[in-house]
């Protein structure tokens, strides 16, 4: 059980006041927010350590240096990766994609096949059609059905020994939907094709095992796991990652350098060029210990608690309408009422105080099949609480009072 008091007593904004109410963060699935150990860590590397790494044999480099390869492994053993240096720090979930989907250009050719599925975010999307563009190979799309699920016979179907490498998420940013990626891994393997698998809206909610999964590429994000923004994941397997190019040259990422020839760094300094962002680094590293502090199987039962409460009182409402009902959910509630624009709703819950997303969500595919302009999405964290989603939902209904 979590004590959601003291919890809430950790993360200073939800203090704070917004438009004169108190906030009531719904926004998580955007970014969430930061308890006090990491805001310390962040002031603390500043005021007391600050210096580049990897690069100084004066203290503070080295103290540096260590804190940030201990964060370093605190990524490894949260995600249960055989080596530390499977694990590289990139910018965000968007860099890791990139990084892989730039690095295949050269391992693919013309009429290879290469699958995503429907529920992508547009990081997701649009980096391998760009790779599709310089290598002729062809984007096939796992679609989905009126629930928000993958429709995974056809993703059978679409398998053979052409077929490359399959990227999914494990949960859809947009809908909540939780993929079942241990299928989508097994299935891609058995016919020889690799598997990335876009954690960002999955990490804050599940612990994966990765070695487990025994999938090739998993990203994701800090900031969604109450870290910082500027610092994300990316895992490869050790042989993938050694059969990838650099994806920037730059200091750091090399052994020697002549102008005749250079020759690259091992991992995974060969994907690290340039200073990296090392406060983001050290401070994920904290937010890690924090969440794991709390646990993941309480913050997954005590989300799915605010999940099924949420989607109950929000049902209830005449005329509004959830998108993505998958049996298995995270805790994400993409709805719109009747005859309303999803940003109209949005703006007047921001004057309760209200924070919530509102659009397309960047999943314009996801919001063609339903044939809509956008949604309200209200996504849960385990520091939220019923009576937060009771001032939503009456403000919801407010909102449609006013409007329609
Ligand atoms: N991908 C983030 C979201 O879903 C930004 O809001």
């Amino acid at each position: 059980m979590l004590d959601i008091k003291k919890i809430r007593a950790d993360f200073p904004i939800l203090q704070e006041l917004v438009n004169g109410k108190p906030l009531v963060y719904f926004d998580n699935a955007a970014t969430n927010q930061k308890p006090q150990v990491v805001i310390d860590a962040i002031v603390n590397y500043y005021s007391k350590y600050n210096a580049n790494i990897h690069r100084g044999v004066h203290t503070l480099s080295q103290v540096a240096t260590d804190a940030y390869e201990q964060a370093r492994e605190k990524v490894q053993k949260h995600f249960n990766v055989k080596k530390s240096f499977e694990i590289i720090l990139t910018a965000g979930t968007t860099h890791s994609i990139n990084i892989v989907a730039s690095g295949f250009t050269s391992l693919l050719k013309k009429g290879d096949h290469i699958i995503v599925s429907a529920l992508e975010h547009h990081s997701n999307i649009v980096p391998w059609q760009m790779l599709c563009e310089r290598t002729g190979a062809e984007l096939k799309v796992i679609p989905i059905n009126e629930a928000g699920e993958l429709q995974m016979e056809v993703y059978e179907n679409m398998l053979s020994e052409k077929t490359k490498i399959v990227f999914a998420n494990h949960v859809s940013n947009a809908l909540g939907t939780i993929n079942p990626i241990e299928e989508i891994i097994e299935k891609a393997h058995a016919v020889g094709a690799a598997v990335l698998i876009d954690g960002a809206q999955a990490c804050p909610h599940i612990k994966p095992d990765l070695q487990k999964l025994d999938v090739d590429f998993y990203v994701t994000s800090a900031h969604k796991l109450c870290g910082p923004t500027g610092v994300g994941v990316l895992y490869g397997k050790e042989a993938w990652l050694n059969k990838l190019p650099p994806y920037q040259g730059g200091g750091e990422m090399i052994e020697t350098v002549t102008f005749e020839k250079t020759t690259y760094a091992g991992l995974p300094h060969k994907f690290e060029a340039g200073t990296p962002n090392i406060v983001g680094g050290i401070a994920f590293g904290a937010a890690l210990d924090y969440m794991n502090a709390v646990g993941f199987e309480n913050i997954a039962s005590y989300e799915d608690e605010l999940l099924q409460y949420g989607t109950e009182k929000l049902s209830e409402i005449e005329g509004l309408r959830i998108y993505g009902t998958s049996v298995k959910k995270a805790a994400v509630i993409s709805f719109n009422i009747e005859g309303v624009h999803p940003f109209d709703i949005g703006s007047i819950l921001d004057k309760f105080g209200i924070a919530v997303r509102t659009g397309h969500h960047c999943t314009q595919p996801i919001m063609n099949y339903y044939n809509i302009p956008g949604t309200v999405r209200a996504s849960f964290s385990f520091y939220n609480t019923k009576e937060e989603i009771d001032v939503m939902v009456a403000a919801v209904k407010k909102a449609q009072m006013m409007l329609s």
